[in-house]
């Protein structure tokens, strides 16, 4: 990819589209909107309290990335969303319960304005609920066609110039890539018939793709992850990423098993067990959305400790992982990880980790600065897969036949190379040979 010869200012309003208006999506909300009125901070979001440095270390230039990009403020957004529940965005904050009242009680007059549309919903992707904010249509392309017109008359009434949708859906059951998924023409015949393999959130992708609308998927499925969106984001200069918000127990194993493979510790197994009391909990206790977690959360360790060039240390790995739906805990949630290594000689020793976390806390910053990275990135002109946001995610989307970093590490250093690249700074190899020369 070039590097963008001129980014596009961020001039006018943000809407930021969401399809799934949970405990994640209406955290991220309220937060926005507490932060803009000056009552907290936006603690977790890189976009608004990260720096860059620049230069050599001795140059003393560390911007905040906000100053160093053209990123929208947070003034400038705005917000919708589709929910299959009618419960505004105030409503189902206070149901979710990640929010104190006194909290939402300070966004309450916001938060009630925003009201769901009806969602495009199929209840053999999501068993374990239902609601009746429900379109109608004779099969998954009139479905989509009609979000595709929600997206223009949001576009319409919100005034916004740009528009971004984040996936904050629930959990889908599992598919596999199928030769439906793999052209736009094939896809659209299937969306016509009915197939099995479309899941709604795909729907949600192909209208914001076609309308020129980035795409970030909060959630394991497939959604934007299959060849058919994928040529549509390159034919619409569209930019999209995914999927599975790194949050909780994925990301302390991106941060602890880099340490372990750069000291060549060997690891048995990694056992990690949850318990989670919110709505998503409740959704993965169907086999088949947890068979889709499963899959984005097992990876991760893989591709890290890279077995196969290390056969003598995580060769024999056994790794699991179990979610538990309890629901005392709501969205506070209980992850336990025992962690089975072996050093010098092969003498075993063994790590706890208890971590008692807050999902939807650590979420909400993610999708923030996922949607004005989107945005930045769509300004600049790059489009399909933006492997540079793989820092956000559980299973990062690559080109075809690339292996994904996983590494948090990695993911921030090639985030932060990416924004120095498109702005035609030297990039930091941290070589640092200059300084004794
Ligand atoms: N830390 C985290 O919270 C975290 C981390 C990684 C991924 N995720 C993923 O983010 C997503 C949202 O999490 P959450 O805790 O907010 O869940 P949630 O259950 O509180 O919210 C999801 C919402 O999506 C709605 N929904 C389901 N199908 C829909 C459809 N087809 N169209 C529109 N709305 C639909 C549901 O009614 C629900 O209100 C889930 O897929 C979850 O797995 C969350």
């Amino acid at each position: 990819m070039e590097k963008p010869s001129k980014i596009a200012p961020a001039k006018g309003k943000l809407g930021v589209l969401l399809p799934g208006l949970g405990a994640v999506s209406t955290t991220f909300m309220a937060g926005v909107e507490l932060v803009r009125k000056g009552k907290a901070q936006p603690v977790g979001s890189l976009t608004q309290m990260g720096t860059i440095r620049l230069g050599k270390r001795t140059d003393a230039r560390s911007p905040l990335i906000r100053k160093f990009v053209p990123l929208a403020e947070l003034k400038d957004l705005s917000f919708g969303g589709w929910d299959i529940f009618k419960d505004n965005a105030y409503q189902s904050a206070a149901n979710a319960g990640v929010l104190n009242p006194q909290d939402l009680e300070k966004v309450k007059p916001f938060l009630s304005t925003i009201k769901p549309m009806k969602a495009a919903f199929d209840h053999d992707f999501v068993k374990l609920i239902d609601g009746p904010n429900i379109k109608k249509g004779k099969n998954k392309y009139e479905l989509a066609l009609q979000i595709k017109e929600d997206i223009a008359n949001v576009r319409k009434t919100s005034r916004a110039s740009r528009l971004v949708t984040c996936w904050c859906g629930s959990t889908e059951s599992f598919v596999k890539p199928e030769d439906v998924h793999s052209t736009p023409e094939k896809f659209i015949e299937a969306m016509k018939s009915n197939h099995p393999a479309i899941a709604p959130s795909m729907l949600y992708a192909w209208a914001s793709v076609t309308s020129g609308v980035p795409f970030a998927n909060g959630a394991p499925n497939l959604t934007v992850d299959i060849p058919a969106i994928q040529k549509l984001a390159h034919g619409h200069n569209v930019a999209i990423c995914g999927k599975d918000f790194k949050t909780g127990q994925t990301l302390m194993k991106t941060i602890l098993a880099p340490g372990f493979k750069a000291r060549m510790l060997g690891l048995e197994g990694w056992f990690s067990t949850n318990i989670l009391g919110n709505r998503d909990g409740e959704v993965l206790e169907d086999p088949g959305s947890f068979k889709t977690k499963e899959e984005s959360k097992l990876s991760v360790l893989e591709y890290i400790l890279q077995p196969q060039l290390y056969p003598q240390l995580y060769g024999k790995m056994c790794h699991k992982v179990r979610i538990n739906y309890y629901p005392p805990r709501g969205d506070n949630k209980e992850g336990w990880d025992n962690i089975d290594i072996f050093g010098w000689l092969g003498y075993p020793m063994q790590i706890k980790v208890d971590f008692l976390c807050r999902d939807s806390i650590l979420a909400a910053p993610l999708v923030l600065d996922l949607v004005l990275f989107l945005d930045l990135a769509q300004r600049s002109g790059m489009r399909g897969i933006q492997e540079w946001l793989s820092f956000y995610f559980k299973s990062p989307m690559t080109a075809l036949g690339l292996y994904p970093e996983h590494d948090l590490f990695i993911q921030s250093m090639k985030l932060k190379n990416t924004l120095r690249w498109m702005k035609g700074e030297e990039l930091i190899t941290h070589l640092g040979q200059e300084y004794y020369d």
